[in-house]
């Protein structure tokens, strides 16, 4: 394989994707390699995980910061660790357009809910109170519009008529942790080797 990409993370809290990541990473081998987790919220849960799997960690609070200073701190992070592709792993903060302009089709994010369907928060409750059949997560390449951007890979989750948002969210939970390394990891590998776009799949 050609050289691997380097990931770089952002969290704000739990973690569990950023764990999916590394675990998929360990089963490899992956065209990606895990660079740098950071996170505006220093206390996140996932950074205890990221410590543990023996990732570089980078911490900061946001608060009291511009949007553009913050991002300016993370930006300088990523390309401290030679970051070249970041993913967004339950980052609950918007990024500045112009992070967004410098890492043009190079940030993805995991959102909950089958894009273009209810973009934002409360995903769950929305597909269900929507009369949904099905609810499901998507990742997609991050552009300025919130949860916008193409999708390049979707997993489905049928609607039980019992389910609450709670009970829903732990099935689409189970989908995402499967779904956002096999995508990063295609993204990835294409990104090594530009020549597998004409490929047919
Ligand atoms: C996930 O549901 C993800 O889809 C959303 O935020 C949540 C993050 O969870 N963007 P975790 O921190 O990865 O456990």
């Amino acid at each position: 394989m050609a050289e691997r990409v380097r990931v770089g993370v952002l969290i704000s809290g739990r973690g569990s994707n950023l764990i999916a990541l590394a675990e998929h990473k360990r089963r490899g081998p992956r065209a990606y390699d895990l660079a740098l987790v950071a996170s505006n919220v220093p206390e996140a849960r996932g950074l205890v995980a990221a410590r543990r799997l023996s990732i570089p960690v980078w911490a900061h609070s946001h608060k009291g910061m511009t949007r553009n200073d913050f991002d300016s701190l993370v930006d300088a992070q990523l390309r401290a660790h030679r970051v070249e592709v970041v993913a967004l792993a339950g980052y609950m903060r918007l990024l500045s357009p112009e992070f967004v302009a410098a890492w043009s089709g190079r940030i993805l994010n995991i959102h909950p809910s089958l894009l273009p369907a209810y973009k934002g928060l409360d995903t769950h409750a929305r597909a269900i109170a929507g009369g949904e059949i099905y609810a499901g997560c998507s990742v997609h390449i991050v552009t300025d519009a919130l949860d916008d951007g193409p999708v390049i890979a979707q997993a489905k989750v049928r609607i039980r008529e019992r389910d609450s948002a709670e009970s829903l969210a732990e099935r689409v939970l189970i989908e995402e942790h499967k779904l956002y390394p096999e995508a990063l990891d295609a993204f990835c590998a294409r990104m090594a080797s530009p020549s597998l776009d004409g490929e047919a799949c």
